[in-house]
Parts: C-alpha cells; structure tokens; sequence
C-alpha cells in the first residue's frame, strides 16, 4: 500500500474514535481510474476492522444481484460472524429488524438469516429501499455503539450502481447524518471518476454527504517504495540506474508497478537487481499489461469505436479532451455524429466523462497503447 498512508492514518482515526467514543466518521467515496489500488484499499480497510468484532459488509455493484439483495447477503454474513462473539440478547433487535427487512428485500428467502429470531416489524421494511435501508443503518449504528465497535460498509464499482440504488444510499447517508452524535457506522464506496457526478445526479444534498477522496497514480517516491520495500523486507536491492528505468516505465501506476516488481523479481539473478534483469522484466511486464489490460479492451471495440478511440488518444496524453475535439479529429461535422459510439464506450467503460461535454480513458496509459497500433 505505498503512497496510501495518508488515507489509512485517517482510517486509523475512524476506527479508534467508533472503539472508544462510539461514534463514526462522514462516509467516504474513493474514485479514481482502472487499476490505481481502489478495491485493495478497500480490502485493508476491512481487514483493519474484521478481526475486531466489527460488522462489515462488502459487496461489488452491478454484479448479478440487485444492490439490496447483495448488501442483505453480505450484512447477514457481517452479522453472523458478530453474534459469534457479542452477546446475542445485545444483538437480538438488529437481527429482528434485519429479518423484517431481508424478507421484504428478497421475499425468495435467498437472503436467510440461519437463526432463530423472530421479525421486529415496522423498522425497516416498508418495502421503499431507500427508507429501509436508512433505518437499517440505524439500528445497525446503534447496536454497534452499545457493544463498543464499529460498522464498515463497503461497496465497489459503485459507478455500476443504478441511479434508483444511488439515491437510496445517499438517503441512508443522509439520514446517518442527521443524528446528534453520528453513529459509528461508516460506509466507504468506490469507483471511476465519474462516481462523485452520478452520485450528486441522484439526488440535489449528495456533494456534501461524502468526503471524496481521489485515488491517484503513485509519486516517484511511493512508485520507489512499493518496488523496493518488499525486496529489502527479503534480503535484496535495487541497484539505482535499474530502478530508475523500473520508475520511468511504470510512470506510477500501481497494476503497471505490480507487475513490473514481479517480472523484474523473476528475472533477477543476484541482489542487487540490476538494470539489465530489469529490461528483461521490463518487456515482460509491457506484455502482460498490454495483454491483461489494454488489448482485451481494444478488441471489444467495434470499427467505429475504434476511430473515436484513436482520435481521443491521437489528441491527449491522459488528461481529457473535449466532444467537439474528437469529433473535429475524426472528421466528423457535428458532435451528435460520435454520440452513439460514445455511449457505447461509456457503458463498455473504456471511457467516462469527467465533466459536461468531456470524454477520458478509464484506464492509464491507454492512449500510449492504442498510439502504438498498426
Ligand atoms: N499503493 C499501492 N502500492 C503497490 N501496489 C498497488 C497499490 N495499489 C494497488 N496496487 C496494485 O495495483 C493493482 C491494481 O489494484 P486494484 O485492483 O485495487 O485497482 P482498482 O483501482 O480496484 O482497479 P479497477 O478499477 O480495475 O477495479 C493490484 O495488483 C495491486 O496490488
Ligand atoms: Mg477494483
């Protein structure tokens, strides 16, 4: 996790203050590009919190299931895990309201408790999500507040969400915030660039609700330290010229980096590291990434999306360029010309839009890799 310090110190912050004061932090929402570390940051938050007692939950959005039924699924594997180590006539309410509430999310039953507890009806299960859902975060905050631990929530390629499943999370939040003493549930989403705009678009309050913390390629200095930290923790150096060709290549990017320390490690022959076995594991890294990450997306394109493709890498490095650029550089008179292949970009997420009329890869160094197509 190099570079990240700052985000898991102030995660450090939360834990300590829903442990010892029993009350929690404004909800956060990590966004940044494909492969810049969201969904490991995600993971050691959790894993901070899991051997603690503490109630989590952590689903994916857009998966198979709809939002509520997966986050049912997860808090009931949250919950379970809690009553094996709190006692249950503390924990009886939440598990009654739950009951209510996964019934009327799931009516299949897919979403089963597994114990004995009867329904508390009323609560949270109106049948309007984003209703059931606020209360729900209710009785979950106040349950962990009364056995002294927190509740961690933790939702991924939240972009995928529905806007119907946004705005029936920015009430939960909201309402979350509305009490005296803010209850020491804390729910961290992330996604692409994209999510804070979609996310204020589902409802008018949300730009205020969350602390919006971009996640951003790695500094020189975080890019040196996740190369070099783990190989010193083994006995083995960087020789500095060869390191430095590592850096210059992988231009910090964290899926870039990991693989560029694992191909260098596998070619090295002796420590230090020198750049020669870093130029053989340079290639192999450029392989498996141009193969893992870039072609696969390449090839999803149809003909029409490629030209789009090629004039958006054609005309930026990584930042974004306008519609009206793009169309200009394929030739086309007006912007509704490329809307269609736009759309379908979006929703194939090669591309997304950081503001009104812009248009960005989702994925670094995309550009590099279609510029250097036949
Ligand atoms: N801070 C870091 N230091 C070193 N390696 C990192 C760091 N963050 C992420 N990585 C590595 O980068 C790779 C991509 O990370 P991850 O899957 O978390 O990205 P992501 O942002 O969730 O991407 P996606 O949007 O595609 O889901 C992983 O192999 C991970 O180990
Ligand atoms: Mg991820």
């Amino acid at each position: 996790m190099a570079g990240r310090q700052p985000l898991l110190e102030d995660f450090y912050v939360v834990r300590r203050r829903a442990e010892e004061l029993g009350e929690g932090d404004r909800s956060w929402v990590l966004n940044g590009l494909r492969g810049v570390g969201k969904t490991v940051l995600l993971n050691e938050l959790l894993s901070q919190v899991s051997d603690r007692g503490w109630i989590t939950a952590k689903v994916e959005a857009g998966a198979s299931a709809s939002l509520s039924v997966s986050l049912s699924q997860a808090l009931v594997r949250g919950m379970r895990t809690a009553t094996g180590r709190h006692p249950e006539p503390r924990l009886k309410r939440l598990l009654g309201v739950f009951k209510a509430f996964s019934v009327t999310v799931d009516p299949t039953g897919a979403v089963a408790l597994g114990i004995d507890v009867d329904p508390v009806r009323g609560v949270a299960d109106s049948g309007r999500f984003a209703d059931d859902l606020a209360a729900l975060f209710e009785v979950l905050g106040e349950t962990a507040r009364d056995l002294r631990i927190g509740v961690l929530i933790l939702i991924d390629e939240l972009q995928e969400a529905t806007p119907e499943e946004l705005r029936a999370l920015n009430t939960a939040v909201h309402h979350l915030g509305q009490a005296d003493r803010p209850l020491p549930l804390t729910f961290v989403g992330a996604g692409l660039p994209s999510l804070p705009a979609q996310l204020a678009e589902a409802t008018s309050y949300a730009e205020r609700l969350y602390d919006h913390r971009p996640i951003r390629l790695l500094s020189e200095q975080a890019s040196q330290d996740a190369l070099t930290v783990p190989a010193r923790e083994r006995g083995v150096d960087w020789a500095s010229d060869g390191l430095a060709a590592a850096i210059a290549t992988a231009r910090g990017y964290p899926y870039f980096l990991q693989s560029v320390g694992k191909h260098v490690w596998n070619n090295a022959r002796r420590s230090p590291i020198d750049v020669e076995d870093v130029e053989l594991g340079l290639v192999d890294a450029r392989r498996e990434v141009d193969d893992g990450l870039y072609r696969s997306r390449w090839e999803r394109a149809t003909p029409a999306q490629r030209d789009l493709l090629g004039a958006l890498a054609g005309i930026g490095a990584e930042g974004p360029a306008t519609v009206a650029e793009i169309a200009k550089a394929m030739g086309k008179p007006r912007t509704s010309d490329i809307s269609a292949a736009r759309d379908e970009l979006i929703k194939k997420g090669l591309v997304y839009a950081p503001g009104r009329g812009l248009l960005a890869f989702t994925v670094p160094g995309m550009h590099d890799f279609i510029n250097r197509q036949p």
